[in-house]
């Protein structure tokens, strides 16, 4: 039996996580959803926008589903991935039927750095000699440890999904001590791995900015520092169109917290309009993670069924059909023989 949290949130969020769990309590797997609240309508209710209550839930389960929420977000989902160290964040980018995807066969991993680089919050004003303002400074933290361990994710992630390349991306040449030290240890990390068959390449980040575009199919699992990996997995997400179909995971050594890409979306709440995907592939994610591969490969079909049909889905994939009508239609498809 799976305990799992569940925090659906704000606006669509709590949509897009009813769509979820109902395709969830199709695949005839033990769970046990057990329900956290945190977002916008949290803070009304209680002042606070993360309760004690809803991290100790989240602590004490096998895997976090998390829907969105609304201006409160970096509040509640930062600080959880905080409480419960999940340094990687692992954004697909892959390219589904039906969708407006500019390339129809992506399929590559963005495994980004998500605890240091640019993201440690370390800014300061420069004052002149009269005690003006007249600039600002950034740190920007890049540790042998928190390296080792996002590579090794990387190459791991690689070894057990039969990927063949891991690309390392940074700008050496410039940070020369920070990017030079992640540079070296994605070398280092590379050589426990060369047993497996698994390439491994660096490039620059503007350059790698460009491959994304230009070709796009050499790339099969790219590792990255916080920032670079922030703007690249956003590229990627352009690449295959929409943000109702982009799933992201947060893993830890101990803990993973699976989410969609998108917001509560305020415009379309409550209607009936969001598209499920996203959260439905976020929680294929967490099937995969729970080590589920059979179900996951199910309901990655089943998706895959619906929007290569194209006539039971929501509006922004051109379709009439409501959030649930698309959860239910996804539920027909799955295939368990
Ligand atoms: P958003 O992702 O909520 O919406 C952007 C646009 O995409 C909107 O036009 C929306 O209708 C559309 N969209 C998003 N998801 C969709 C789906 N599943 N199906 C169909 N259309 C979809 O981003 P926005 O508008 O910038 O932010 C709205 C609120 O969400 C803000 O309060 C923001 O703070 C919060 N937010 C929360 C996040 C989180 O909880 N992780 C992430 C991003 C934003
Ligand atoms: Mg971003």
């Amino acid at each position: 039996m799976y305990k799992i949290a569940v925090i659906p949130g704000d606006g669509i969020g709590k949509e897009v996580m009813e769509a979820t769990l109902n395709v969830l309590n199709a695949l005839d797997i033990d769970f046990e959803f057990k329900f956290g609240e945190a977002g916008d309508e949290c803070k009304e209710k209680n002042d606070l926008a993360l309760p004690q209550e809803t991290i100790d839930l989240v602590k004490k389960t096998d895997a976090c589903l998390f829907g969105a929420a609304g201006e409160t977000a970096a509040d509640v989902i930062v600080r959880l991935r905080q409480e419960m160290d999940l340094f990687a964040n692992l954004r697909p980018v892959k390219s589904y039927p039906g969708t407006n995807s500019i390339f129809n066969d992506l399929d590559f991993m963005i495994v980004r750095e998500n605890t240091e680089g640019m993201y440690i919050g370390e800014e300061e004003y420069i004052k002149d000699e009269s005690g003006n303002i007249n600039g600002a400074a950034a740190k920007r933290i890049i540790t042998r440890d928190a390296s080792e361990r996002i590579c090794d994710y990387a190459f791991k992630y690689a070894k057990e999904n039969n990927r063949k390349k891991v690309t390392g991306v940074h700008k050496a040449n410039v940070l020369k001590k920070t990017d030079g030290l992640f540079k070296e240890v994605f070398y280092e990390v590379a050589k426990n791995y060369k047993d497996y068959n698994i390439d491994s390449e660096d490039f620059y980040v503007d350059a790698t900015a460009m491959y994304l575009l230009t070709r796009p199919k050499s790339f099969d699992v790219i590792v990255t520092t916080n920032l670079f990996g922030d703007i690249l997995s956003d590229e990627g997400a352009g690449l295959v169109g929409g943000l109702g179909l982009i799933p992201s995971a947060n893993i830890g050594d101990e803990r993973a917290l699976f989410e969609p890409v998108h917001g509560s979306a305020p415009d379309i709440a409550g209607k009936g309009l969001a598209n499920p995907t996203a959260m439905i592939l976020s929680a294929i994610m967490m099937l995969e993670y729970l080590g589920e591969k059979e179900k996951a490969n199910i309901l990655d079909k089943a998706v895959l069924d619906v929007l290569s049909e194209g006539k039971i889905v929501t509006g922004d994939l051109n379709g009439k059909s409501s959030t649930m009508e698309m959860s239910e239609a996804i539920k027909e498809k799955l295939n368990f023989k």
